[in-house]
């Protein structure tokens, strides 16, 4: 099978400095991937590039078999985006933010009705659909942004640090959301996320960034592998971005 990411050399230069530099890397169909580095590693950047929404310097990308440069609609199409931070018309409720989503999506009024209810419902926000979104809590919201980019029924989303600024039982159940969103979807999905822990228990495979290098990638079984030392075995996912870390 095809992956549903894939790169070579990608990368992006903001003057002599490269944000991204020369990244190959692919995510699976079906994958969650669990892209880590540490601030102004890259990782925005990156995803920015894989919808076309900013241009790479160099390299290439394919995105369900699209080129983000030179199909970037027929990726926007296809693919869900969570940016780091979610904007929503404030005096609106989240039902009426969705249905103007839907519109944009061109979806007729049944349709967008239809796939507002079952958003709202996987995220858990269906009693709270009436409320306007200025009255949400910054879980609901995200919540709520994971359901609008469910309206356009994607196959694969990006979620940029999904969890950021959330309460312990928000993480979690935003966490067990990713999950179903992946087993009873069917939906790939490349996450950035600072907090490794998190990482650790959903993500099938990882990439760490640091400097806009990919310093590693694969299962956490793998990386442990490739860890000196007799104590790799427990080695956690900390264990092993530290070593990444300090050895940059
Ligand atoms: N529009 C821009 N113009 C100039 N430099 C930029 C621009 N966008 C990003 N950069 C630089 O590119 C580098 C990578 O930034 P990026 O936002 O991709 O990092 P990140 O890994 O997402 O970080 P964070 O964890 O803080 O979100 C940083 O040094 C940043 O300052
Ligand atoms: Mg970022």
């Amino acid at each position: 099978m095809a992956p549903v990411i894939e790169t070579e050399g990608l990368t992006k230069r903001y003057g002599r400095q490269a944000a991204v530099d020369q990244l190959t890397f692919e995510v699976q169909e079906g994958e969650i991937f669990g892209f880590l580095g540490p601030n102004g590693a890259g990782k925005t950047t990156t995803l920015l590039m894989l919808l076309g929404l900013t241009e790479p310097s160099a390299g290439r990308a394919r995105v369900l078999g699209f080129d983000p440069v030179r199909e970037p609609l027929k990726v926007k199409r296809q693919v869900g985006y969570l940016p780091e931070n979610v904007g929503f018309y404030e005096d609106l409720t989240a039902r009426e933010n969705l249905t103007y989503v839907s519109r944009l999506n061109g979806l007729s009024e049944a349709e967008g009705q239809e796939r507002i209810d079952q958003a709202l419902k996987i995220v858990g926000l269906a009693e709270e659909g009436v409320k306007l979104v200025g009255a949400y809590s910054r879980g609901m919201r995200q919540r709520l942004g994971i359901a609008e980019l469910l309206i356009k029924e994607p196959r694969l989303v990006f979620l940029d640090e999904p969890t950021l600024g959330l309460d312990p039982d928000g993480i979690n159940r935003m966490l067990d959301l990713i999950v179903s969103l992946s087993r009873e979807r069917g939906i790939s999905i490349l996450l950035s996320s600072h907090l490794l822990h998190q990482v650790q228990r959903i993500c099938d495979r990882v990439g760490i960034m640091i400097k806009g290098h990919l310093v590693a990638r694969g299962t956490i079984e793998e990386l442990r592998q490739l860890m000196p030392g007799e104590g790799k075995a427990g080695a956690s996912l900390e264990d092993i971005y530290m070593r990444y870390f300090q050895e940059a």
